[in-house]
């Protein structure tokens, strides 16, 4: 399929997938979400493809937000019937393999939510990250009061909302909404390296670790802990786990058979 607001690249295992609407930094609308969700489920369906990473194209934006001339004149009905932002979770968020947001300059609204459903984000020192929604009448409509309070807590999710104000990366980086920061030049090569690493794991492993780690904002902690314990029991059973243990044994690298 070939798209129009996105591109995507296969570079071995890792698929890379840029916003591609630099005229209107990146602002994501519906051909967007359609577009990303056939983007994902393709990387999903693909098992030489180990891990993705989601940047923006150019330097200025990695997206600003949802896209408000969509929205401007849309009848609240059409909001409430089409079930608007739903598409998200099923086209995104429902990815079960890993991938990491690679954020430079503006990550607004929409696009802060959208880096926040990746399993991690890297940030260029250029990021700046907002939930600015307020300034238009309206609020964040794709998991951002909830996401953003789980990453950097309640006084600063609070006031980002309320105030509409962005935090950069430095801040953005102590408050842990970001894994770590790079200079801006090396982002994508950075994001890369480590989509690499990832995808040289065994890739069953690297399915059930996201949904642990993910299993933690869902649940409460006896329940997380015995899920963890159940899925870890259930991944001794694989053949990745036979040979990872033995290529430790005999000091060599493991071959991955992805089962
Ligand atoms: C549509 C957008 C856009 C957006 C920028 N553009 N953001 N178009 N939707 N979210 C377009 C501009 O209209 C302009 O196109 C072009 O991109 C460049 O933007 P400028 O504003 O000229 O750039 P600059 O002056 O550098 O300002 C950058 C900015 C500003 C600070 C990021 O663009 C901005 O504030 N954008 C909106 C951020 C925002 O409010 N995001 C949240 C959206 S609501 P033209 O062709 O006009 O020159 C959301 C969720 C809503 O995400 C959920 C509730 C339903």
């Amino acid at each position: 399929m070939s798209y129009e607001t996105i591109l995507v690249e296969r570079r071995d295992a890792v698929t890379l997938i840029t916003l591609n609407r630099p005229q209107a930094l990146n602002a994501l609308n519906t051909q967007v979400l359609a577009e990303l969700g056939k983007a994902f489920a393709d990387y999903d369906a693909d098992p030489a493809q180990r891990c993705a990473v989601l940047t923006g194209s150019g330097e200025k934006a990695f997206a600003a937000g949802a896209d408000i001339k969509e929205m401007a004149d849309k009848p609240a009905a059409d909001f409430f019937l089409e079930d608007f932002f739903s598409g998200w979770q099923s086209n995104v968020v429902a990815t079960r393999k890993p991938w990491i947001a690679a954020v430079a300059g503006f990550a607004l609204g929409g696009g802060c939510e959208l880096a926040m459903m990746a399993d991690f984000i890297i940030a260029a020192d250029t990021a700046k990250f907002g939930q600015p929604e307020i300034k238009l009448g309206v609020a964040p409509g794709m998991g951002g009061s909830q996401r953003l309070t789980r990453a950097v807590g309640k006084a600063k999710a609070m006031e980002m909302c309320l105030t509409g104000r962005m935090m950069d990366a430095q801040e953005a980086e102590r408050s842990g909404l970001v894994a770590r920061i790079v200079p801006a030049a090396e982002l994508l090569d950075e994001a890369l390296k480590s989509a690499a690493l990832i995808a040289s794991m065994p890739p069953m492993a690297a399915m059930v670790n996201k949904e642990m780690v993910n299993m933690a904002f869902e649940t409460g902690l006896a329940q997380g802990i015995l899920t963890e314990r159940r899925l870890f029991q259930i991944l001794t059973a694989t053949e990745d786990k036979r040979e990872g243990m033995a290529a430790f044994v005999e000091k060599r690298p493991g071959v991955w058979k992805g089962r």
